[in-house]
């Protein structure tokens, strides 16, 4: 075992010591059957308690079509039969773009999500499976997109986005008009055949701005009540018009610095009382399922997707493993307040072929009811095939957390797993590795 604790463990009783001997709240079990038990909501199976998260692949057409690319990473996923497929952040408008290769689902775009849907469903039932759970997340990239939309000013944030001062605020009719976006598209990922809509609201793109923004002026911020109204609305008015099950992909805390951190109080510790409220409000409104995360990966990523390697320029401040027991315990903590809710956990892909003991303790002991992965799914599309029908994972094929998928996604590259799928992934990041030189 090195300094930074790295993975480095030749058995699950190793890794199990090593969570012992740091006093750990991780939870460990090889009753794999807690993962084969399936979920209902409103009628709809979730077959069974694996999912994959949102992964932005980089890879749709200039209009926002899904490409070849973006198909294959999905068509791998539903053969990988996780129960859940929570598809990645697409944009709900043009200038909710991150960048002109993000998904974008609009009237033109609208055949070529509902055609990859049907594809998928299809195979589903060619093999006699039960199609997966489709969740698509609606997004706005707000300050990390390309047109830099922004809630609030703040120096240090401000400087991470290369913001100037005199840089302008998204204004309160403004975020009005983005409503209807979010209904809009929402209505047409109904058409298209997904289950639910996510209205993403985290790692500080632009709703995870609002629900920080007490700097902010107007009716969108200052208190608690004016920072949350615009999810709380976008979700009602979804819900009641469209008619789709919605869900949210929460920062329980940005762990950014007071006032403008969500999840934080004055002296700058984590604070649940308002993520709190907001879930509960969010589930008077009809929400069943919340998708757990934490921090943002352009500002504290060792909190967002704790990891062995280290991005460019970015020494993590502690070893990852404090950084997945964090998640854990925030997904223990929302699941012990709400135990109706379904929560999804994350953080994850760290423990390597070991996640189906973390996963199968995570669900026996009530820490979350379902288990998403995203940088596995990358590595391992059908990690969840191997767990549920060989109850275990191969060490060759896991995510080693190296972090070069998202150095390719920070280079706008196409992206996916540079290890595991070099045929595709290895030529990109070469390409990084010479423009950097
Ligand atoms: C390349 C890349 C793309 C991602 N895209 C999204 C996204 O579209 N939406 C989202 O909510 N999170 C996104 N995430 C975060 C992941 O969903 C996940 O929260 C994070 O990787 C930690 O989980 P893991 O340890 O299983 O990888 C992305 C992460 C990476 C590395
Ligand atoms: S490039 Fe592959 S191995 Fe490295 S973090 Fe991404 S998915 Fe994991």
């Amino acid at each position: 075992m090195n300094d930074r604790c790295v993975f480095n463990f030749s058995s699950l009783d190793e890794l199990e010591n090593k969570v012992k001997e740091l006093q750990l709240d991780i939870p460990f079990s090889t009753n794999i059957d807690v993962l084969k038990e399936k979920i209902e909501i409103n009628g709809k199976t979730i077959n069974n308690r694996l999912a994959i998260h949102p992964m932005e692949g980089c890879d749709a057409t200039l209009e926002g079509s899904p490409s070849e690319l973006t198909e294959r990473r999905y068509m791998r996923y539903t053969k990988g039969l996780a129960g859940l497929i929570w598809f990645e952040a697409t944009a709900v408008s043009e200038s909710a773009r991150a960048n002109n290769r993000q998904l974008f689902l609009n009237a033109d775009t609208f055949d070529d999500f509902a055609k990859l849907i049907n594809m998928m469903k299809e195979e589903s039932i060619k093999n006699s499976n039960q199609p997966p759970y489709l969740v698509l997340q609606l997004a706005h990239s707000g300050r990390f997109g390309e047109n830099k939309v922004i809630a609030v000013h703040d120096k240090k944030l401000d400087k991470i986005s290369k913001i100037e001062r005199s840089h302008p605020i998204i204004t309160d009719k403004e975020l009005e008009e983005l409503k209807e976006s979010y209904v809009k598209t929402a209505e047409l990922a109904k058409k298209a055949g997904f289950d639910a809509v996510d209205v993403k609201s985290c790692h500080r793109y632009l709703l995870s701005e609002l629900l920080g923004a007490r700097t902010r002026e107007g009716k969108y911020g200052g208190n608690y009540e004016n920072r949350t109204s615009f999810l709380k609305d976008v979700v009602k008015k979804i819900k009641d018009e469209i008619g789709i099950e919605v869900t949210v992909r929460l920062n329980i805390s940005d762990f950014l610095h007071y006032p403008i951190g969500w999840g934080i109080n004055e002296q700058g510790e984590l604070d649940l009382t308002e993520p709190l409220k907001l879930i509960s409000e969010l589930q008077d409104t009809g929400v069943k399922l919340i998708n757990i995360t934490a921090g943002s990966p352009y500002i504290n990523p060792h909190i967002n997707r704790p990891a062995d390697g280290e991005a460019k320029k970015y020494t993590p401040p502690e070893p990852p493993l404090i950084g997945v027991e964090r998640l854990i315990k925030l997904s223990k903590e929302i699941q012990n307040n709400f135990t109706d809710l379904i929560v999804v956990g994350t953080g994850f892909s760290w423990f390597r072929e070991y996640v189906t003991y973390v996963a199968s303790g995570m669900v026996e002991k009530g820490y979350a009811k379902i288990i998403g992965l995203g940088r596995m799914a990358f590595a391992y599309p059908d990690f969840a095939k191997d767990i549920i029908e060989k109850g275990r994972l191969d060490k060759n094929k896991v995510c080693i957390t190296c972090v070069r998928c998202a150095e390719l996604k920070a280079h706008k590259k196409i992206t996916g797993c540079v290890i595991r799928d070099k045929d595709i992934y290895l030529k990109p990041y070469l390409e990084i590795l010479r423009e950097n030189k």
